[in-house]
């Protein structure tokens, strides 16, 4: 997006990411969990938020609905709209993770290059990323319906409802697919859990 302020200047403070990681016990990471509407997506969240907090691990959740509820409240689901939902979540992800917190960040985010944005956000900022493809067939997704939003927009009482009438453009090469027809909700959180341990970022 074109940035309309001028003559605005980064300022570091003394303490460093490191400085941080050593109060914390751990590094900051934003895992970037992506998939259809009722894929599972805040679950596996949900599920790991717990499995960290018992490991002693700073954890936050930052999804959909409820960021559109509060600082989104402004954006809707047009193409722009969602984009520009995703930068800001994407930067806010970014300033999380730089805190030193293991961020768990669930939006459907439809379109790969919004993704590859928040991606490229987090690479330049030397941040830690890991995109999770949260990967449940549409019949599952729709058959779940967990807020029957599936069923309106099948009625046509919401129009561009992604996997209906709107695009979900899937994931080439995410560093973690969750394949939810095969694998149970507790086999999702140990591969998450055992992952950012071979990455060194939790112990
Ligand atoms: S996006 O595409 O990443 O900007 O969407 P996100 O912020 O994750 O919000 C998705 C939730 O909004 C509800 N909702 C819709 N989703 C998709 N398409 C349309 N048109 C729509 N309208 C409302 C829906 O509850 C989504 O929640 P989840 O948790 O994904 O089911």
């Amino acid at each position: 997006v074109e940035r309309k302020a001028t003559n605005v200047h980064w300022h570091d403070g003394d303490v460093t990411r490191d400085n941080r990681a050593a109060i914390l016990g751990h590094k900051g990471v934003t895992l970037w969990f992506t998939g259809l509407s009722g894929s599972g997506k805040s679950t596996v969240a949900v599920a790991v938020e717990k499995a960290l907090a018992a490991r002693g691990v700073l954890s936050y959740r930052l999804d959909g609905d409820n960021i559109r509820l509060g600082i989104n409240s402004n954006l809707g689901f047009s193409a722009e709209d969602r984009q520009e939902n995703i930068r800001r979540v994407g930067e806010i992800s970014k300033l999380f993770a730089d805190t030193g917190v293991v961020v768990l960040s669930s939006f459907i985010s439809p379109y790969r290059e919004d993704r590859e944005t928040v991606r490229k956000m987090h690479e330049d900022a030397g941040l830690p990323y890991m995109e999770v493809f949260v990967d449940c067939p549409l019949e599952e997704a729709e058959s779940r319906d967990p807020k029957g939003l599936y069923k309106k927009a099948r009625a046509g009482e919401i129009k561009g409802f992604t996997g209906i009438d709107d695009p979900y453009e899937a994931p080439v090469s995410p560093e973690l697919r969750l394949n939810t027809a095969e694998m149970t909700l507790e086999q999702e959180v140990e591969v998450i859990i055992a992952t950012l341990q071979e990455k060194g970022i939790i112990a």
